[in-house]
Formats: C-alpha cells, sequence, structure tokens
C-alpha cells in the first residue's frame, strides 16, 4: 500500500457537514453523480428565485446582466481564466454538445479518447461523427494503469495524421481516475489537434487553472463537486478557438448587428428564457468552500477515499486500478465476483454509492465529501463484505 498522505484535519468535520441537506437515514456516498448542495448556497439559490418572481421583466431585463457578469468573473477567477472565455451552461454535457456539434470534421476524420468516458458524452459525439462520416475511437487505457504517463503514452498510440479532435475526461466517470490532461493538451497543440476536456468532475475536487492546462475547450460542473445548485456548469473557449463554436440554440444573440459583445457572448448568453438561478448561486459555492477552508475539507476527504478504497480492496485479489496520485476524493475499486451480486446495497442497507461492470471489472466507485465519515464507509465495507459472504454460501 502506497503511504496515505497527511492531514492535519480528518473526517467528521461537524461544522461542514452540518450544512448539508441530505437524509439523515441514507448513507450517502455518491456525490459524484449529482453532487449535494450545503444549505447556505442553497438559501443563496433560492433568494435568487425569489427576486425572479417579485418582478421578472426587471430581474431579467435589467439586473440580470449585471449579476451573470459578475458570477462569470468570480468564476473565472476560481478557473484561472478571464470571464470573456467562460460561458454558463446547465450542465456538461450540454457544454461538450456545443463544441462536438459545431466541429466541421470530413469523412474518414478521427476523433480520439479513452474506453473510461461518459456515456453520454460517447453519444454525443458519435452522433456527431456518424452525421460527418468521421470515425469516433475509444481508445484502451488498460488497468492496472502504471502511472499518469502511461496514459498519455496509450491514448497517443491512437493518434493517427487524421486525429483531428482529442476528447478527454479530466476525472474519469467509471474509474475515477484524474487524466494528465495538460500533457495531452500540450502534445496535441504541437500536433495542431483540437482537445476537448470533459471536466464534469474537476471543479471543486482539485484545482483548476484554464491557463496551465492549455485545453482548447474545456466544460465543468459546477453543482457536482463545487456545491452548487443543480444545473449550473460552464464552457470554457479559449479566445481564438471561439469562432469555432456554433449556437446549440439559436436566439437573439445570433446574426447580432452592431454588438458590443463578442460573437461567444452573443451566441450563448441567452438561449431563451429560463431560471438563471442555479448560474448566480456558483458565487455563494464558491464562497462557502472558501469560507471553510476548503483545502482543508479536500485533504481530509482525499485521505476517507483512499482508507475506503484500501478497505475495499481487502475483499478481492482484484489489482488497483492505478497509483493513488491519480485519485482525489472519488475512488473506484474492484470488488469480487460480479456487480450484480450487490444489488442489495440501497434496499436492504440504504447505501448510495454506484456498483457496475467496467470492462469487465465489477467496481463499486465511492465519493467522499465533507458530510461523509468513517461510519459511512465502514458500513459500506461490512454491507459488501455481508454481500459477498451470501454470494459464495
Ligand atoms: C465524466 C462525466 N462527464 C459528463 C457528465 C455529465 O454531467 P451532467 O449530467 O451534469 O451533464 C458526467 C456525469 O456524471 C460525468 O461523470
Amino acid at each position: 500500500m502506497d503511504s496515505l498522505p497527511s492531514s492535519p484535519f480528518s473526517l467528521p468535520l461537524p461544522d461542514v457537514a452540518a450544512h448539508y441537506l441530505l437524509d439523515p437515514d441514507i448513507t450517502f456516498l455518491n456525490h459524484g453523480s449529482f453532487g449535494a448542495c450545503p444549505q447556505p448556497v442553497f438559501e443563496r439559490y433560492q433568494h435568487w428565485q425569489r427576486e425572479l418572481e417579485r418582478n421578472p421583466v426587471a430581474f431579467i431585463g435589467r439586473q440580470l446582466p449585471d449579476l451573470l457578469r459578475a458570477a462569470r468573473e468570480q468564476l473565472a477567477r476560481y478557473l484561472g481564466a478571464t470571464a470573456d472565455e467562460l460561458t454558463f451552461v446547465p450542465n456538461a454535457t450540454h457544454g461538450v454538445n456545443i463544441v462536438a456539434r459545431s466541429l466541421k470534421l470530413k469523412p474518414g476524420d478521427e476523433v480520439l479518447t479513452t474506453d473510461h468516458e461518459y456515456g453520454a458524452v460517447n453519444n454525443t459525439w458519435r452522433f456527431n461523427c456518424e452525421k460527418q462520416g468521421a470515425r469516433y475511437i475509444n481508445q484502451p487505457i488498460p488497468t492496472p494503469i502504471q502511472d499518469p504517463q502511461a496514459v498519455v503514452d496509450q491514448l497517443w498510440a491512437g493518434v493517427t495524421e487524421r486525429t483531428r479532435v482529442i476528447s478527454l475526461s479530466h476525472i474519469t466517470s467509471p474509474t475515477a481516475l484524474i487524466f494528465p490532461v495538460a500533457e495531452v493538451c500540450r502534445r496535441a497543440r504541437e500536433a495542431g489537434i483540437i482537445t476537448v476536456i470533459d471536466g464534469a468532475h474537476a471543479p471543486g475536487q482539485i484545482d483548476l487553472d484554464m491557463g496551465a492546462i492549455g485545453a482548447d475547450f474545456y466544460t465543468g460542473n459546477a453543482h457536482k463537486w463545487l456545491s452548487s445548485a443543480k444545473g449550473a456548469a460552464f464552457l470554457y473557449a479559449r479566445a481564438d478557438r471561439q469562432a469555432l463554436l456554433e449556437p446549440l440554440v439559436v436566439s437573439h444573440g445570433w446574426n447580432r448587428q452592431n454588438s458590443t459583445q463578442s460573437q461567444f457572448f452573443d451566441y450563448f448568453n441567452w438561449t431563451g428564457t429560463d431560471d438563471p438561478s442555479a448560474y448566480l448561486s456558483v458565487a455563494a459555492a464558491i464562497d462557502f468552500q472558501a469560507e471553510h477552508n476548503w483545502p482543508a475539507v479536500r485533504a481530509a476527504c482525499h485521505q476517507l477515499a483512499l482508507v475506503a478504497h484500501h478497505r475495499l480492496l481487502e475483499l478481492s485479489d482484484r489489482p488497483p486500478l492505478s497509483p493513488e496520485s491519480m485519485w482525489a476524493q472519488l475512488v473506484a475499486t474492484p470488488l469480487p465476483g460480479r456487480a450484480a451480486d450487490y444489488q442489495a446495497l440501497w434496499d436492504r442497507y440504504r447505501i448510495i454509492a454506484p456498483i457496475f461492470e467496467w470492462n469487465g471489472i465489477p467496481l463499486v466507485r465511492v465519493s467522499i465529501q465533507a458530510y461523509n465519515t468513517p461510519r459511512d464507509v465502514d458500513r459500506l465495507v461490512d454491507a459488501l463484505t455481508e454481500m459477498g459472504t451470501e454470494r459464495k454460501a
């Protein structure tokens, strides 16, 4: 076992955990799927909804542009970007769709990705590639992975002279791995290949600096690990790549005459009437984490995630998917038997953690957020042990 990282903090951190609105009768180890919003952030979200309903015309027509600009500026500082490079979108799926459906590909062109990608993102690219006669290639990145460089090398083995786009998760959905996206983007840029990073799980879980990552396009969710209200995400488009994008929804901003804004802003800032409160809650989510010493919370969560991983590894003879340095607050660990052996996790034990087969390996994916405790991990390990024993009986 690698040595556990030292953290001056350990979970539980009661002053933080008390803010979450989760049902106390469940063991919630799945922050990764849809996040969970702490009360001060949720209250801010509801505040904006009430402001909207008090005078919808004044709110949307007069206040909203300045509010959204301020929210974008705060998010941009958090992401190491400029506000002009960002637009809010409802979710990462939407962000990937904008890019994938904008890029013009020729028959035979290739979009390269891995076999660790999220299903809806795979579908988005396949849909677009099929329409244009291009090929979508899920390059295998076999496990156990030696180190991050192995990911770059194995992905790069799939690059050909027809590769136009590399699409890659920053933190993968089924396997929870932090992929070395900056190195991939650097090599891709040298090779003239467009990069699209799916950072659905990254904001709030790891530090982000859009300039240092160097992607052409990057989409990330605020409603997962940054814990904003649901329906808040962003699309980053580097200034020199913005002209490649088309609006997914055509509205007033298309073909705008005498605009004082960029085309990127005009295309994506207004896509029809909607509730912008989730976008405005992102500022409260950033503030909440800043007020609660989030680097320490994250370190404590990471430590407990690794404890969970090691205890779960003991249940089977299967090797870990990667070194520990490739995980943050989300870990995926192989289990004995088949994923179907553990169907009672929710109904019998009231534990929420996804268990599924990935590339023939049964995996449990564990999320650790500020509200989780070592007791939650105990419950999961005990339940899986019991179900594993029943399987053998
Ligand atoms: C890697 C990855 N990409 C994209 C998404 C889609 O996120 P959303 O449903 O917020 O669009 C997810 C959701 O879990 C994900 O894990």
